[in-house]
């Protein structure tokens, strides 16, 4: 078994290398490029619940060819829907009968943004067309707050639009990669971004890389003022608030990992950590019940494992002449599968549902659970996966 995933590595990696020689430009770019030691915990730590059926393959496929890789999926107050944002740059809104354009984040789109050949190829471009990360309404007003990976935390009105910004940086700082967010009733935002150093169009560099710049933040509607309330963070990525909204959880993408931000009683302003993960996790929704669904991209194993501790191999990794697809496989985790973890709010998990040879769904961005149906998105994916619940 283990050798027939190795066998399939290597496969790839020949198909890989002849397709593609590597191009020195990304990291010629960053010449203090420099790798950090992930100190993740042991892979016998690691939570041992899997989904032996592979039940993620009942998934219907929908929307196929119609949005190209959708990373946030959200419902409006009145149960429209869904909302998602793809690589192009857009929001689009799904109004029953077909998809429309909702809004967007950049106030200078062209030609450049329109359709590209494959998923990839729009990431030269995302810094100028917007790339659209974290989708939250607030169930009050009806405003839809964005995460854009590029202009940072935006807010479009129930007409959509061109979003207009909130905050572009906190203390000083530019939001550099801006990622996922979620909206008190008091209409506080509460966000991440995942790196000061690196864009998301650098993704593969941040991975590798390992390095601490990224925040968790808070944006003050009232005072209009952005504080940091987490720093020396190793990519974190999703956040959601807990039900009642005295916590929220947010992902530790470097490490795998779920970190409780207390904000309210007497353990507010601190943070602990909740659970270790299956594997490099993105978004992470509260269902109605409190529980927290977290998309997993890809599982752990013992190579990504050994990365993760000797910063000096993935370096040597990344100046292999390989392509961003290959780092992909070779530095996250391998065969693209899909893992999609719930968990309560004390970090326990209740239930994991898997597609492990990636047959139906890949790398799960997001997670939203809507009336006994799970909606999936993807960054690498050109649909909306939809599994129901028994
Ligand atoms: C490398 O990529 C840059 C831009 O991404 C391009 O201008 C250059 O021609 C490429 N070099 C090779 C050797 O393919
Ligand atoms: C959806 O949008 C299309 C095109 O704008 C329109 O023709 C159609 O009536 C809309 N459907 C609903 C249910 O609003
Ligand atoms: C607008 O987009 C063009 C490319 O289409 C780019 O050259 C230009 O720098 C952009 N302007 C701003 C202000 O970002």
């Amino acid at each position: 078994m283990a050798m027939s995933r190795v066998a399939k590595l290597f496969v790839v990696f020949a198909i890989y290398c002849a397709l593609d020689p590597f191009n020195h430009s990304s990291i010629s770019k960053f010449p203090d490029f420099k790798t950090y030691k992930i100190d993740m915990p042991p892979l016998s730590a690691l939570p041992k619940e899997r989904d032996r059926d592979n039940l993620l393959q009942n998934s219907e496929i929908r929307f196929l060819n119609e949005v190209q890789g959708p990373e946030s999926i959200a419902f409006d107050p009145l149960g429209r829907g869904p909302y998602t944002g793809v690589a192009d740059g857009r929001i689009l809104f799904w109004n029953g009968t077909r998809w429309t354009d909702f809004a967007y984040t950049s106030n200078n789109r062209s030609e450049l943004c329109d359709t590209k050949p494959s998923l990839l190829d729009y990431l030269k471009d995302e810094h100028i067309c917007g790339r659209p990360l974290g989708l939250r309404f607030d169930k009050r007003t009806g405003d839809l707050y964005i995460a854009d990976a590029y202009f940072g935390i935006m807010k479009v009105g129930p007409e959509g639009g061109l979003a207009t910004s909130l905050t572009t940086e906190a203390d000083g700082v530019p939001l550099r990669f801006t990622n996922d967010l979620d909206v008190d009733d008091q209409g506080n935002v509460y966000f991440t971004d995942s790196s000061s150093v690196f864009q998301r169009r650098k993704f593969m560099l941040l991975i590798v890389s390992g390095e601490d710049s990224g925040r968790v933040l808070k944006y003050n509607p009232v005072t209009k003022e952005t504080s940091t309330l987490l720093r020396n963070l190793q990519f974190p990525n999703g956040l959601s608030l807990g039900k009642d909204g005295s916590f929220f959880i947010f992902c530790e993408g470097s490490i795998g990992r779920l970190r409780k931000y207390w904000l309210k009683g007497e353990k507010a302003g601190t943070s602990e950590v909740v659970a270790l993960l299956h594997g490099f996790p993105d978004n992470i929704r509260t269902n109605k019940d409190g529980d927290f669904w977290v998309a997993i991209h890809c599982h752990r194993n013992i190579f990504t494992h050994v990365m993760a501790h000797h910063p000096i191999v993935r370096r040597f990794f990344l100046k292999l002449p390989i392509t961003v697809k290959f780092q992909y496989l070779l530095q996250v985790g391998g065969w693209p599968h899909a893992v999609a973890v719930k968990y309560s709010e004390e970090g326990k998990v209740l239930k994991v549902l898997e597609d492990k040879q990636g047959k139906v769904v890949k790398a799960v961005s997001e997670v939203e659970e809507k009336d006994g149906k799970l909606w999936m998105g993807s960054v690498l994916m050109s649909f909306i996966a939809v599994y129901d619940l028994p």
